[in-house]
């Protein structure tokens, strides 16, 4: 078992402490940050106001334009400083770009060809800056411009009156080990109290926040995919309530890396296969080949409809390359057929089809489980994030579920982060209940039982105190596809026996939360559970008079035992930990992932 201890910060112990959350009666702004993977951006709103949302739209070097999100990207000169954004837009250098994709290196990403990213990896080595750290300084400078922009939008000591509430949206096929370090990105640029939210449930709120008097009912079923620039996202809802809005997630979020920039890597693959290896190198150095890709990111790509399309011609100006008529080479210019153009898009197309598909099935056998007067019926997918206001990606879906209305919302970019916005406007737009996306539970040390456990023999082990052979088995505390409320705390039992003068380390007890996502749970620890993290609790803030004494049989020896509960409440997209002894719930639970 790892008893490494965790860095703590200590304000946030003294807060825990002392219990201290948001205060939900107090004038709050409420700051909502969409981290994207290839644009970010802000929004924000006062409490006392709740019907008015504003999206952050000036940004530096945007030009007077008015858009609701900034390219993240950042480059960092020589004396400590970076330049971010629109700044960067003209231009040429290489720059770190997709740094949010390097903060989940665990996720599968079929598609993804690293060699696209490679100028990004080698600047990170070069600066010697872990991906969490670039992510910070990232988030830090979109946070200070756009509190900025606030600051001139009202009176100073209003805004300094009032407290600050932040909603950070994460991916939510993400792990919980990658929405962590997300979190401790956006705390470490001091941005703090902050709470994660799934970026497709903040999309969800937004959206049908909006279309609640347009046709819905209460009862029916709506998917939400949010497809963007490097995630595409998965989410169902049933609707409870209307006014105000309630959801209710129906099976567990999925998603896979199948973002719109996947087409940006498989084009580059296409030009060099192309123009040949060699050309290709000599290419990617020139200011032509940037600004043929920033021509595929802005115009050929947003405009592709199918194979019927005219053909393209994408220019690398200054450069030199070789004609080769046979494969539609001439003076500086490739000629991208339709069907060269499908041939890029279709594998990221066809992933995003099978991940929509695969969250349909599971709403519509969901539904006709639980016998729900709807039946097999899905209302609605909304299509939205940058990638879901693509007219090929709304007529592939479409094609495949001729049955349910695709619908590409207004204001589909900045959903997101007016979503996260909303979830913490009082009597908004809640999500009332999701659903586990795997199992949890605790290895707990059981009476070995010579029957029950002989395949397991080998992983029994003594307790010096109770003097008795235990075992460890699996408690699944919370099982896959389970309703979590979120006004629930669930509670998982326990029992820590030490020293009847125990040392400060004593009272330290750590458990591996484990985790599982498989079908069945399993009842031993095997190779399908992982762990998730460790929580190591600090019993020494329990009273005395909760400590039992105890005697060891075999010498006589006193020792002591606490039993308490760990409680976890299911925040929008974390489990936050506490723990709870004689009545009294104790925030001393360190998690490390
Ligand atoms: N019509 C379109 N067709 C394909 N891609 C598009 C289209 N319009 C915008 N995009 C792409 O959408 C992406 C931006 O979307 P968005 O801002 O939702 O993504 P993100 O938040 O950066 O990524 P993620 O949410 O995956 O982290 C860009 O990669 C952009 O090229
Ligand atoms: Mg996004």
């Amino acid at each position: 078992m790892d008893t490494k201890l965790p860095k703590r910060d200590p304000l946030q112990d003294i807060l825990k402490e002392l219990n201290i959350a948001v205060d939900e009666n107090r004038d709050r702004v409420i700051i909502g940050l969409d981290f994207g993977t290839t644009y970010s951006g802000i929004a924000y709103a006062f409490s006392t106001k709740p019907d008015q949302i504003y999206s952050i739209t000036e940004w530096p070097g945007a030009q007077g334009r008015s858009v609701p999100k900034t390219p993240t990207v950042l480059k960092y000169d020589g004396k400590k400083g970076f330049q971010w954004g629109y700044e960067l837009d003209r231009s040429i250098e290489e720059k770190i770009v997709g740094i949010k994709l390097l903060l989940d290196p665990e996720q599968e990403r079929p598609l993804f060809d690293s060699t696209g990213a490679a100028a990004t990896q080698a600047e990170l080595k070069r600066l010697g800056k872990p991906p969490v750290d670039i992510a910070s300084d990232y988030i830090a400078a979109i946070y200070k411009h756009s509190m900025k922009i606030i600051e001139g939008k009202v009176p100073k000591d209003y805004l300094s009156m009032l407290d600050k509430q932040f909603v950070l949206s994460v991916p939510a096929a993400w792990s919980d080990k990658a929405k962590d370090t997300t979190l401790r990105a956006a705390r470490n640029a001091g941005i703090t109290p902050i709470e994660l939210i799934k970026e497709p449930e903040a999309a969800a709120l937004f959206t049908l926040n909006q279309l609640k008097n347009q046709g819905l009912s209460v009862g029916d079923a709506i998917t939400i995919c949010d497809a963007g620039g490097g995630t595409v996202d998965l989410v169902s809802y049933e609707l409870i309530r209307l006014i105000p809005l309630e959801l209710k997630e129906l099976v567990p979020s999925t998603g896979g890396i199948a973002g719109s920039l996947m087409i940006n890597r498989r084009f580059e693959e296409f030009i060099k296969s192309t123009v040949g290896e060699r050309c290709y190198l000599d290419l990617k150095e020139t200011n032509g080949w940037r600004h043929a890709m920033k021509t595929f990111d802005e115009n050929i790509k947003p405009g592709f409809r199918g194979r019927d399309d005219e053909d393209q011609y994408i220019n690398f100006p200054m450069a030199n390359i070789a004609d080769n008529p046979n494969r539609g080479v001439k003076a500086n210019t490739v000629t991208v057929t339709a069907v060269n153009l499908y041939g890029v898009f279709e594998p990221v197309f066809k992933e995003i089809d099978r991940l929509v598909a695969e969250q349909i099935n599971k709403v519509r056998i969901k539904r006709l489980q639980d016998k729900h007067p709807k039946g097999a019926d899905i209302k609605a997918i909304f299509l939205v994030g940058g990638f879901g206001s693509s007219l090929f990606l709304r007529d592939s879906i479409k094609k495949a579920h001729p049955d349910i209305q695709v619908i590409q919302p207004n204001d589909a970019w900045s959903a997101i982060v007016q979503g996260s916005v909303l979830s913490k406007l009082p009597q908004e737009a809640t999500v009332v209940s999701s659903v586990a996306e795997r199992h949890y539970g605790v290895a707990v040390g059981e009476t070995y039982d010579p029957v029950r456990d002989a395949a397991h023999q080998s992983e029994k082990y003594w307790d010096e105190w109770t003097e008795i052979y235990r075992i460890p088995r699996m408690r699944w505390y919370i099982s896959k596809s389970d309703d979590l409320e979120r006004s629930r705390t669930i509670d998982f039992v326990f029992s820590s026996s030490f020293p009847s003068n125990p040392s400060p380390l004593d009272m330290k007890t750590t458990y591996d939360l484990l985790m599982s996502s498989s079908d069945i749970a399993q009842a031993y620890v095997n190779e399908t559970v992982t762990k998730n993290c460790s929580l190591s609790i600090d019993l020494s803030v329990v009273p005395r008079e909760h400590w039992k004494p105890k005697v060891r049989a075999s010498d006589d020896e006193e020792y002591t035992n606490i039993n308490f509960k760990l409680l976890v409440k299911v925040e929008g997209a974390r489990m936050v930990f506490s723990f709870e002894c004689g009545g009294k719930e104790y925030g001393a639970v360190n998690t490390e992932y």
